[in-house]
C-alpha cells in the first residue's frame, strides 16, 4: 500500500468515528473557468482539469459511505453560455462517461441523472443510457448527475404532471401534500441532501435543488472545483459534524430526541 493510502484511510476512519456522515451530499461544482484563467489557459483545460476532481470525489464518498452524490455539472441557463463551450461540455461528458464507467461499475457506483435529459445531444444521451444500464444494479454510492437541471424547472415540470393527473381523476386536489409533491420530482427516490457544497466561493444556489434544499447545511469553499480534492470533501464533513441541524426546533428538544 502507498503512503498516500494508509494516510488517507487513516483520515477516512477518523472521520467516520467522528460523527455522521452525510448520506447525501450535493455540490455546485463551480470555478472551473476562474481556475484556468488563472493560469492564462482556456476555460476547457478547467473543465478537463474538473474531471480529475469528480473522479477523486466520487471514490472518495463511496469509500466513507455516502449515500448519494448528486453533481450539479450542467444548468438550465448554461445553454446560453457561447455554444462553442456549450459543445466543449457536452464532448468532456461523453469522453468522462466513455473513460469513467468501467471503473464505476468496479467501484460499485450506480449512475443516475436528473434533469431533462430529452434536451442532450444524442450522443450523450446514448452515452448516459449505456452507462445507467451497465451500472444499474451496483448497490455502493449512488452517484447522481444534474445535467440540463434547474429546480425551477423541476418544480414546474412537478406541477404540470400533478395538474394532468388531477385533470385525469388519478389524483384529488387534497390529496396534494408535501410528500406528493416530492414524489412528482426527478430526486423521488433519494433522501433530501444533507450537505450541500459549493465551490469557488460563491455564496448563491443558481437554481440548485431549490425544493430539496429546504434542510440542508451549506458549505461554501473557496477553492476552484479543479483543485477541490478529497481533503476538501472530508473538511466539509468536519465542519458538517459539528453543526446541530434544528429543523425548526429548539436545541433542548433535538438533544432531548437524540436520547430517544
Ligand atoms: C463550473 O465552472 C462548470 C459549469 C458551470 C459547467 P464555471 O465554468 O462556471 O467556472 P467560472 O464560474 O466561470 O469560474
Ligand atoms: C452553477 O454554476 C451551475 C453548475 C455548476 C453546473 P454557474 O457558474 O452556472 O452559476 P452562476 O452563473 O455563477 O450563478
Ligand atoms: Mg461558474
Amino acid at each position: 500500500m502507498t503512503a498516500r493510502g494508509s494516510d488517507d484511510e487513516v483520515m477516512q476512519e477518523e472521520l467516520k468515528a467522528g460523527g455522521a456522515i452525510p448520506q447525501h451530499i450535493a455540490i455546485i461544482m463551480d470555478g472551473n473557468g476562474r481556475w484556468a484563467k488563472q493560469r492564462a489557459l482556456p476555460r476547457v483545460a478547467g473543465h478537463r482539469e474538473g474531471v480529475n476532481s469528480v473522479r477523486d470525489i466520487v471514490e472518495a464518498c463511496g469509500q466513507v459511505g455516502v449515500g448519494c452524490l448528486t453533481l450539479y455539472a450542467f444548468s438550465t441557463e448554461n445553454w446560453k453560455r457561447p455554444q462553442q463551450e456549450v459543445s466543449t461540455l457536452m464532448r468532456l461528458l461523453v469522453k468522462a462517461l466513455r473513460d469513467e464507467t468501467d471503473k464505476l461499475y468496479k467501484n460499485n457506483v450506480r449512475l443516475t441523472a436528473i434533469g431533462e435529459i430529452d434536451s442532450l445531444p444524442r450522443d450523450v444521451q446514448r452515452e448516459l443510457s449505456d452507462s445507467f444500464e451497465r451500472t444499474k444494479k451496483n448497490t455502493g454510492l449512488n452517484l447522481n448527475l444534474a445535467l440540463s437541471y434547474s429546480g425551477r424547472w423541476e418544480i414546474t415540470s412537478a406541477a404540470k404532471k400533478i395538474a394532468g393527473d388531477v385533470a385525469k381523476g388519478k389524483i384529488e386536489i387534497d390529496n396534494i401534500t408535501e410528500s406528493l409533491l416530492s414524489s412528482y420530482m426527478s430526486t423521488a427516490d433519494i433522501p433530501d441532501p444533507d450537505l450541500m457544497i459549493r465551490t469557488s466561493g460563491e455564496f448563491r444556489i443558481s437554481n440548485f435543488l431549490l425544493y430539496q434544499l429546504a434542510y440542508t447545511e451549506i458549505y461554501i469553499s473557496k477553492v476552484y472545483w479543479p483543485d477541490f480534492r478529497r481533503k476538501h470533501l472530508y473538511e466539509a464533513i468536519r465542519d458538517y459534524q459539528k453543526r446541530e441541524r434544528r429543523f425548526g426546533l429548539v436545541s433542548e428538544q433535538v438533544k432531548h430526541l437524540q436520547t430517544l
